[in-house]
């Protein structure tokens, strides 16, 4: 477990100290450094740090004790992550991920990018940014820049390939008899007014819900996603604004939001699932509906000890979901098999949401819960429904 605080001008020795033992243990101290002026000049720095009102200068923590230094600014168009470095002894403990993980929740939270620079003689910050994300925006023979977006990293997730395999007609989710109870609730739900999908994606029941008569718009991150859906319908028939679901402003009012095929999981913070919910109910009419397909967790299908469930296990396709019950997180990784022993890894990352914890979002975003059933056919939810589809209302 680590903490950050505020460093202080007392700390500039122990931070001087993590520095120096940190860049000696990765073999980028100069040769012949004058050891004492080094550290003496680094305290300097740091004090100039803790006084700069532009940036935050932290202690990093570790079992109570500071091995580690975090240096963040904060403008209003980016999160920086000027520096982060940790004592050799609490390295490939998980501590640098999970900061950068939370610096990246809120960057996704203010809709900025997270932006570092790296240098070029340090490949083991390169490796752990390549690993979690960043792509190279820029930079020179010394150093790269590199940048994290939630926008990015959907469009890494969702990108052409994948977008290009999606839609499978007639087949697994793309069925008659998926697409078509399903198409005919969200009309009756829509009750003649205008219909809003969250991640429309390829426009997998956004197309035959506005066949049968609902206007639809959309919004979606995914540019290859919605370059698939074009091909489908233009954007005078389904207007789709790029953004993200949490936050993104579609013109007009609808009677209708849905957000389908267990989507909302794809948001990684419950703050960003309830600001979800609050999105969906500033786009509703008085009496608007929220409409959510989302799966229940099988957290009883995880033994004690063992961290993945096997989904699925067909000779061409395995799905192994790995958990980390303290975050809340799901890593779906789909294993496609080709001939021979090659095979293809899709991953997708969500945070799982029990129907409770559903419905006390909706509760804070102004909605109640007006219906829930554990399908598209409005049969019974019950205790051993694998998902469910649940119906939120505002007042009228
Ligand atoms: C499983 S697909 C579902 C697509 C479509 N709703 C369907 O039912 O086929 C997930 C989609 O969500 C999109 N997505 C994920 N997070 C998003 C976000 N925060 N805002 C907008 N779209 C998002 C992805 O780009 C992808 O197209």
């Amino acid at each position: 477990m680590h903490r950050l605080r505020p460093a202080t001008d007392a700390d500039a020795a122990l931070l001087a100290e993590v520095a120096f033992a940190a860049t000696s243990g990765q073999g980028r101290m100069p040769a012949g450094v004058d050891e004492t002026a080094w550290r003496t000049e680094f305290e300097g720095w740091s004090r100039e740090s803790v006084a700069d009102p532009t940036t935050d200068l932290a202690v990093v923590e570790v079992d109570g004790r500071g091995a580690g230094r975090l240096r963040v600014s904060r403008t209003a168009d980016s999160v920086e992550l000027n520096g982060i470095q940790l004592h050799p002894d609490i390295q490939n403990r998980g501590v640098g991920t999970a900061i950068i993980t939370t610096l990246k929740s809120e960057a996704a939270r203010r809709d900025v990018p997270l932006r570092l620079h790296v240098e070029r003689d340090n490949p083991n910050a390169r490796r752990l940014y390549d690993r979690l994300g960043f792509v190279r925006t820029g930079g020179d023979d010394k150093e790269d820049v590199m940048e994290w977006s939630k926008a990015a990293e959907q469009n890494r997730l969702w990108n052409a390939e994948v977008a290009q395999r999606y839609d499978t007609p007639g087949v697994g989710m793309f069925a008659e008899d998926v697409l078509g109870p399903t198409v005919e609730r969200l009309a009756g739900l829509a009750g003649g007014g205008r219909a809003l999908e969250f991640a429309i994606g390829t426009g997998r029941v956004a197309v035959p819900l506005s066949e049968y008569g609902v206007p639809v718009s959309g919004i979606e991150f995914s540019d290859a996603m919605l370059e698939q859906l074009r091909t489908k319908a233009d954007a005078d028939t389904i207007p789709v604004v790029t953004g993200d679901m949490a936050t993104a402003r579609v013109p007009g009012e609808f009677s209708l939001v849905y957000l389908v095929f267990n989507t909302i999981a794809n948001l990684l913070t419950q703050e960003e699932q309830v600001a979800c919910f609050r999105n969906a109910a500033r786009h509703l009419s008085p009496g608007g509906r929220f409409v959510i397909e989302l799966w229940v967790p099988e957290l009883r299908r995880l033994p004690p000890g063992t961290p993945a469930t096997v989904g699925t296990a067909d000779p061409g396709y395995i799905l192994l979901d790995t958990y980390d019950v303290l975050k809340q997180h799901v890593v779906s990784h789909h294993f496609h098999f080709s001939e021979g022993t090659e095979a293809q890894l899709f991953r997708t990352p969500h945070r799982y949401i029990w129907p409770a914890e559903l419905d006390l979002m909706a509760q804070l975003a102004g909605f109640t819960l007006e219906s829930r059933h554990a399908d598209w056919t409005t049969t019974e939810f019950t205790a051993d429904s694998p998902s469910h589809v649940s119906v939120y209302r505002l007042p009228s």
